[in-house]
């Protein structure tokens, strides 16, 4: 990394990823560290051009005081401190918590006067340093990547290509779950036009044999989890020479994991727990970023814009979505049901304000007409959420003529369907996702 740097030291402030988002944006690179870092480790991480304190209320966490070590002041950076010699101090940084402006214009003069930093973190270098790092690691030995085709993995999948080429063997496992054209997408980009090395199963018999007359939701994601790691497994031991597993780990994964003590709501599916024996090194190439930075970085490498600012889809995709026992016609009727959203959405420009919608398919049916006749199908639900971390969530008030378009479109081109309904739940009490 040849980027200068900024060091936060964490004194259990929430706002540590919001400085460190912000000097970021000032083009110049910034990381946090635990408060109890040393002045040789400190000294030990490349090109740091000055630190920054940064406590919670009188720097308590979980009602004992905590402190950075005294030799840090005495360790050759310059220093900005809460209640120190410093302007700026913790508690003013907490009023600014919302508001990136605020924070750059608090902390530009420490910076660039005192800390002499220079921008260059942009993506262009970043990617260049990567590109190095990488080759560094790996050498010419193989790297192993699930490439699900969300934002993360496909652009570790576009860096480690640029870096290693053909010794880049992506998997792209094909649940049935996913939205429609989302794997020929994956292919179209990966194998077709960026020549990528990539495997594609299509694993979707093999995942709704499994899931049939399964209802209860903590069960069908733990069929759909296991079950991707057993047919990427499958695929792994297939191949000869592979020493390096590349993951999709991102910034505050990292920053998070540490501090993490929320309970489990749902059980999150991620390729992690492969078997003991196929073990792989780590090749985290986007573990210094944020989710905007990762988004930055797929465009310098080439990606397509709606590959790169694609929706979060649940790693369960489609499966936590048509409720209940999965059938292959409710399947059905909700992936169409979502294209038509997905594109009328698109179309009214809502993709750019609203950070996810999706349609679900409950497993009960009601009474309607058509054709004179009476009907007896499934309702479609329409929701769509804005929310920040996903923790909590309030829903989007759209337009009722762009409603009504997509339920005359949804009733009169999806099978099955006699309704649609609209999901008004925040989260809470509701979560995004309805399993
Ligand atoms: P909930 O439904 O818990 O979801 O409010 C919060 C966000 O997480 C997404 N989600 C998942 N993402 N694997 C993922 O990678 C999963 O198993 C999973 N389940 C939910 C959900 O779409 C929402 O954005």
């Amino acid at each position: 990394m040849k980027q200068d740097m900024i060091v936060i030291l964490d004194l259990g402030s929430h706002e540590n990823t919001v400085l460190a988002r912000a000097i970021r944006a000032l083009g110049v690179y910034s990381e946090i560290y635990p408060h109890d870092i040393t002045a040789e480790e400190l000294k030990a991480l490349p090109n740091v051009k000055g630190v920054i304190i940064n406590g919670g209320p009188c720097n308590v966490v979980d009602g004992v005081e905590i402190d950075v070590l005294p030799e840090i002041y005495e360790a050759g950076f310059p220093v900005m401190a809460a209640g120190h010699d410093k302007a700026l101090c913790a508690t003013k940084l907490a009023q600014f918590t919302d508001d990136e402006e605020a924070i750059k214009e608090a902390v530009k003069g420490f910076v660039f006067d005192e800390c002499k930093a220079e921008t260059n973190w942009n993506m262009k270098n970043f990617v260049n340093d990567q590109i190095e790092l990488i080759r560094r690691q790996v050498g010419d030995k193989k790297v192993l990547l699930a490439l699900s085709g969300g934002v993360d993995s496909s652009v570790v999948a576009a860096l480690l290509l640029k870096a290693i080429g053909e010794n880049l063997v992506c998997v792209h496992v094909n649940h049935g779950l996913m939205r429609k054209g989302e794997s020929e997408a994956v292919v179209e980009i990966f194998r077709n036009q960026l020549n990528a090395n990539l495997i594609y199963v299509d694993a979707t018999e093999r995942f709704l044999t499994k899931l049939e007359n399964v209802a209860d939701p903590e069960e069908k994601r733990k069929i759909i989890g296991g079950e991707f790691i057993r047919v990427f497994e499958e695929e792994a031991r297939k191949l000869d020479g592979i020493d390096f597993l590349g993951q999709g780990t991102i910034y505050p994964d990292i920053v998070e994991s540490g501090t993490k003590t929320a309970k489990v709501v749902k059980s999150h599916h991620n390729v992690g727990g492969l078997p003991e024996d196929l073990q792989f090194e780590l090749v985290e190439p986007l573990r210094q970023l944020f989710k905007d930075e990762v988004r930055a970085c797929g465009l310098e490498l080439g990606l397509p814009y709606d590959m790169v600012y694609r929706q979060p889809f649940p790693g369960p995709g489609l499966g936590v979505r048509c409720l209940g026992a999965i059938t292959r016609d409710r399947l059905e009727a909700l992936r169409e049901s979502d294209a038509i959203l997905q594109e009328e959405f698109k179309l009214a420009g809502l993709d750019k304000t609203v950070w996810q919608y999706f349609t679900v398919v409950p497993d009960f049916k009601s009474v309607g007409v058509r054709n004179n006749a009476r009907s007896y199908d499934w309702p479609v639900i329409i929701r769509a959420v804005n929310t920040i971390d996903a923790m909590t969530a309030s829903i989007e008030l759209i337009d009722w003529p762009i409603l009504q378009k997509i339920t005359d479109r949804i009733l009169k081109e999806v099978p099955n369907i006699n309704r649609v309904c609209y999901d008004l739940s925040p989260k809470p009490s509701a979560t995004i996702e309805w399993e």
